[in-house]
């Protein structure tokens, strides 16, 4: 069962369909307005308190232009709507609007700011190489070592995959699921190239899947899918394992391995997605994982890219860009929001490609010929 609340359900049986739909887009909207103003609200006080606390290591941010503001307010607003009519399309189910683990992300609360102190001392420090002792370095490629984020114990420890949901909830003012969503109208539409097969022969892999939130949204609209989520972190996976093993389908399969090159055939796969990992690579990298997203996918396939809007695209966003670069470690960020992704996938050799911005998230799709 997906958390949160069964608006529709409760509302469907006591109301006639089109109040119910309407009080549900309305708590939608008032939901997503009050995980905005959480978000704000915890990012001024916190910020806040760092310069109090540790000056020395505060962000020196650029302020946001009037005019940008009012362009992420509509931006907000046209990513809530077409989140709200894709799910009336019947895309995925209306309750997936509403579903988080609420009681289980307030407990977390109070670790978050507990976990800051550490966060603020790595970035006065500089120290971006921060990680648990027991770190296998010869494991991971050397660009993954170190403090995404400042992120205490990197990708790398239990402690850090516990806290990363809520992070980034907080970090997109509550918009994370949302833009990862995105990913599903490109992905059902692909898969349609193998319409005469069984829903349930279908092979969705997830790149990077982290703690598992885009299979989550996937397999609300894939419910008969194979679904396979693949990472480098060991931590990351337990914690996606723990969220994907409540629902009540078919488990999806957990991968620790690199995604440029994937322990999977040649062919294998019908669809991809890979969400927010191609600004945290080098660009050499970054390649490399296109190129193998296309050798593991059928001929017929469809991949789908989501991470973060570029200079290119939305440069009326890029005191923004340039904010998230100055806050955060993010070494490849700079160098992404300038890539030509449309030209790595050409390269790789797909078609068909095509690319939409929604809020702070661009969504490349492509085919395999
Ligand atoms: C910003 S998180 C995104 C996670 C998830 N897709 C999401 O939407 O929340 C980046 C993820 O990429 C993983 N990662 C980074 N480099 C990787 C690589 N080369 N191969 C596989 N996973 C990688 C990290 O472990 C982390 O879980």
């Amino acid at each position: 069962m997906l958390h949160g609340i069964r608006w529709n359900g409760v509302l469907a049986a006591t109301l006639p369909r089109s109040m119910a739909d309407t009080l549900t887009k309305l708590a939608y909207q008032a939901l997503q307005q009050g995980k905005s103003l959480v978000g704000v609200a915890h990012k001024e006080v916190s910020t806040k308190l760092m310069e109090l606390v540790a000056p020395q290591g505060a962000p020196k941010t650029r302020p946001i232009p009037p005019q940008m503001l009012m362009d992420l307010q509509a931006a907000h607003t046209a990513l809530m709507n077409i989140d709200w009519e894709e799910a009336e399309q019947g895309l995925y189910p209306t309750a997936l609007l509403f579903d988080a683990p609420w009681l289980d992300w307030a407990a977390r609360y109070p670790m978050v700011w507990l976990d800051m102190p550490s966060t603020w001392n790595r970035r006065s420090e500089r120290n971006v190489t921060d990680l648990p002792a027991d770190v296998e370095s010869e494991n991971y490629p050397d660009y993954y070592l170190q403090n995404f984020h400042h992120q205490t114990d990197g990708y790398l420890s239990d402690h850090s995959a516990s806290l990363y949901d809520l992070q980034v909830e907080i970090l997109f003012n509550g918009t994370a699921d949302p833009m990862r969503r995105r990913v599903i109208k490109p992905l059902v539409q692909g898969l349609r190239a193998f319409a005469e097969r069984p829903a349930s022969q279908l092979r969705v892999l997830d790149v990077a899947t982290g703690t598992g939130r885009t299979l989550r949204q996937v397999r609300a609209a894939l419910p008969q899918a194979q679904l396979v989520g693949l990472d480098l972190s060991s931590a990351y996976l337990r914690q996606a394992n723990r969220w994907l093993s409540q629902l009540p389908d078919e488990l999806p399969q957990l991968v620790q391995g690199n995604g440029e090159s994937m322990p999977f055939a040649t062919g294998s796969m019908q669809g991809v997605t890979c969400v927010f990992l191609l600004h945290e690579l080098p660009g050499e990298a970054r390649q490399n994982v296109i190129n193998d997203c296309f050798r593991v996918l059928e001929p017929g396939g469809v991949l789908v890219l989501a991470d973060s809007v570029q200079l290119a695209d939305s440069p009326q966003f890029e005191t923004a860009m340039d904010n998230f670069r100055r806050v955060f470690h993010e070494p490849y960020y700079r160098d992404y929001i300038g890539d030509d992704i449309e030209a790595r996938l050409s390269a790789a050799g797909f078609s068909g490609i095509r690319a939409t911005s929604h809020l702070m998230t661009r969504v490349w799709s492509a085919t395999k010929p």
